[in-house]
């Protein structure tokens, strides 16, 4: 029985919750942390949870009956925590996005290491059924070449969504739309498409007036294979109709899940090629489904990680890759040059600091909460 503590008792701390109940069995809460007490003892009264509460987490550090912490923080406070519980040996989930900089991330990578514990972060759509078939479906080749690939990661947030104290600041959040809600598309645009050679961006905040970040970012990418894409990221789409596209030689593929194929007629327009769809239909229907889904899904993974001595699908590694992208969105757009991967200590973003010399403030955040009046998010767009 695996022990359980969860820091930060917000809005994502619910799924974690949810989750680890799902999976009482195999693990169990015996902690919540939050700066606001009050916040985490709300959160036990309301799963009925009989676990500690307590509001500096490092309290928690040397609990010899704590196996595993989710760490549910805003992003800039992700690698201090990380790094403290990974070096007193502890396993770690992070949510997502892994940290503000690839700096951070390092460092935490390299704490799993010294500390013998398991690093994951979270990108629970990967274990959605219809993503892991898409998945399985390139990895088989039935596509043939891939040429193209795009992002559509769209989404809808009015500017109270930026009163929160630590959202829409470089220093407080990490960044805009593109490191917040596009991490999403571009965790599974890499996993399914592999690695990148070279980015170019531009980025802009066109209505979030209580915001410094960015609100629409538009990036050009090749990758290694030779392939070419786009990643379009906003919070300006009302129905936040999100998509991912994959143009092979012998076949397109989208998620939510379409696939299309084509041959050419003599003048060289297309006809339906019903064969080849027919093909890559039976093959996508052919994978299994998943008995657990979304986070519950990822949590499952990563407890059968620490049960098995295995790593989980997602590690930090994976985390650092989607870091790299958003990195060179930034970096490219507040350098205006195109980025060459990999990324390392040689380019200017590689830091936090970095990035808070060179980012654009596109307005000054002058309203702050500490909490809403209404709590509650939508997890994972239309994926
Ligand atoms: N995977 C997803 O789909 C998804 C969705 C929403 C949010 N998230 C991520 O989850 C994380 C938290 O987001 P949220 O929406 O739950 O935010 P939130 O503000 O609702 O919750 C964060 C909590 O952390 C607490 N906190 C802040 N600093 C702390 C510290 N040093 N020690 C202890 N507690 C501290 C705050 O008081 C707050 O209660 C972010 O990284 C966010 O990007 C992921």
């Amino acid at each position: 029985m695996l022990g359980i503590a969860i820091l930060g008792a917000g809005d994502i701390a619910n799924v974690h919750i949810e989750a680890y109940q799902a999976l009482h069995n195999r693990c169990e809460i015996r902690a919540l942390a939050d700066i606001f007490q009050d916040k985490a003892e709300a959160k036990c009264r309301k799963y009925g949870l009989a676990c500690d509460v307590v509001a500096d987490y490092h309290e928690l550090l040397e609990r010899k009956d704590i196996d595993l912490v989710s760490i549910c923080l805003p992003p800039s406070a992700h690698c201090e925590a990380v790094v403290d519980f990974l070096r007193a040996g502890k396993h770690v989930l992070c949510e997502k996005p892994m940290a503000p900089s690839l700096e951070e991330c390092d460092r935490m990578i390299a704490a799993a290491k010294a500390g013998g514990a398991k690093l994951g972060v979270v990108a629970q759509n990967r274990f959605k059924p219809d993503i892991m078939r898409t998945k399985k479906l390139i990895d088989s080749g039935v596509l043939g070449q891939i040429y193209f690939a795009q992002a559509n990661s769209l989404w809808w947030r009015g500017d109270n969504y930026y009163n929160l104290w630590w959202r829409g600041t470089w220093e407080k959040e990490g960044g805009g739309c593109t490191f917040i809600h596009a991490v999403h598309h571009i965790d599974l645009f890499l996993w399914l498409m592999g690695d990148l050679a070279e980015v170019s961006a531009m980025v802009s905040n066109q209505n979030h007036q209580n915001s410094e970040v960015e609100d629409v970012s538009i990036s050009t990418l090749r990758f290694q294979s030779g392939a070419v894409g786009a990643v379009i990221a906003s919070l300006l789409h009302h129905g936040e109709e999100q998509k991912i596209i994959i143009d092979g030689a012998n076949g397109s593929i989208e998620i939510p899940h379409k696939a299309m194929a084509s041959r050419q007629k003599s003048n060289g327009y297309p006809e339906p090629d019903n064969e080849m769809q027919k093909k890559m239909e039976d093959l996508f229907g052919s994978f299994p489904d998943l008995k657990y889904r979304d986070h519950c899904g990822q949590i499952e993974n990563m407890i059968t990680a620490i049960e098995t001595d295995s790593n989980p699908l997602i590690t930090g590694v994976d985390g650092r890759r989607t870091i790299e992208l958003i990195t060179a969105v930034y970096q490219s757009a507040f350098t205006g040059e195109k980025v060459t991967f990999p990324m390392g200590e040689k380019d200017l973003f590689y830091t936090r600091k970095g990035l808070l010399s060179k980012a654009v403030r596109f307005h000054q955040k002058t309203k702050s909460v500490e909490n809403y009046a209404d709590t509650g998010i939508q997890v994972g767009g239309t994926l």
